[in-house]
């Protein structure tokens, strides 16, 4: 029989759960010396048998315990290699990672409705497929009107009955139908004509704005604005002309420019004497208001539609409007805001 003390060292040194329990079956299992032993008690006389079952169970338990210390030991090694491996050292320096940015457009919107809501508009929103009547006739835009043509749009089926609405002014319609005056709203959202160059996408923003109530003027539009591009441009002063139009749907209709000058190619806004369009507007036309069952004895308004894009491009010096639209993240690095800079206008809108 091989030296108890041999055995329990070998155990003491197995380097893994595995080769503890292959030196387990070895030492103790049915093939073992030990149990080898056991079988030939029973050719011994009794006392013989005694003292040499005594022995055997006595290397039988020295063993076992050999085996359960280095079974401890190799768990606890076991773990203490996996912490090890796991290890966080929290003092190394952060690691770079890129921003989210808020698109300009976005900021835009976020910028104008905080604007508009100071003087007690809410936002509303309509859906980009919308129906023809929506979109022309109930704007008093019949079928022949040349307007239509004007608008470069895109249909959706064979009848042109459903299009891609080409600007926010359903959403005049669609508000007054499921309300009772008065109206003071504003309407951010996508529109669609089919037109692209460096000054248009065939899908742009516009804002759309509204506001229905008694005895509403012409010098309330005149005012709302100019509150409006001032609080948007950040300047005290503004050069601003409204210069007459044509839209079916407001009767009159202006188109609103703004003044500015070039300086080293960048545009200067509010000074100088060059002029740039950046809305159009009027008095509710009375057909629209009709169509949208109003009554039009005691309640009038005048609207406005404004395009958000060219406003973010003069605000911010981008050039091109097609560059809005491409998804590219070094342009969005650029020209994005801090998503935690929230603009307001006490704190300040871009700042
Ligand atoms: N819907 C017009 C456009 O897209 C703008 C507008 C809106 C004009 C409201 C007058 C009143 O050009």
């Amino acid at each position: 029989m091989a030296d108890i003390r041999e055995l329990i060292q070998k155990v003491s040194l197995a380097k893994n759960k595995l080769e503890l329990q292959n030196l387990k079956t070895q030492f103790l299992g049915k093939n073992s010396q030990i149990n080898q032993e056991f079988k030939k008690l029973g050719s011994l006389n009794e006392d013989e048998r005694k003292v040499k079952a005594t022995s055997l169970n006595n290397e039988k338990q020295k063993i076992s315990e050999a085996i359960n210390i280095r079974l401890k030991e190799l768990e606890k090694l076991e773990i203490n290699e996996k912490l090890q491996k796991d290890k966080v050292d929290v003092t190394l320096p952060a690691r770079e990672r890129p921003n989210g940015k808020i698109h300009p457009v976005s900021q835009v919107i976020d910028e104008i409705s905080s604007i508009f809501s100071e003087i007690g508009f809410s936002v509303e929103e309509g859906p980009d497929v919308e129906s023809e009547y929506n979109n022309f006739t109930a704007l008093n835009t019949p079928e022949d009107h040349p307007a239509r043509d004007m608008h470069d749009t895109f249909y959706l089926d064979k009848n042109k009955k459903i299009l891609l609405r080409t600007h926010t002014s359903p959403v005049q319609i669609r508000t007054m139908l499921s309300g009772n005056p008065p109206f003071k709203i504003i309407v951010p959202g996508r529109t669609y004509r089919c037109d692209s160059d460096q000054t248009h996408s065939p899908m742009f923003h516009q804002l759309e704005g509204l506001h229905i109530d008694k005895n509403i003027t012409m010098g309330h539009l005149k005012g709302c604005l100019d509150y409006f591009i001032k609080e948007f441009f950040e300047v005290k002063k503004i050069r601003m002309r409204f210069r007459p139009s044509h839209f079916p749907f407001t009767e009159p209709s202006a188109e609103v420019d703004i003044g500015y000058k070039l300086e080293n190619g960048r545009i200067i806004v509010g000074e100088g004497d060059k002029w740039l369009e950046v809305l159009g507007c009027g008095m509710v036309h009375p057909n629209v208001l009709k169509n949208a069952k109003i009554n039009t004895k005691i309640f009038q308004g005048f609207a406005f539609g404004m395009g958000i894009d060219r406003l973010a491009m003069l605000k911010y010096g981008i050039n091109d409007l097609r560059s809005f639209f491409e998804t590219d993240y070094r342009w969005l690095n650029y020209f994005g805001f801090d998503p935690l800079d929230v603009p307001t206008n006490y704190r300040g809108l871009s700042r």
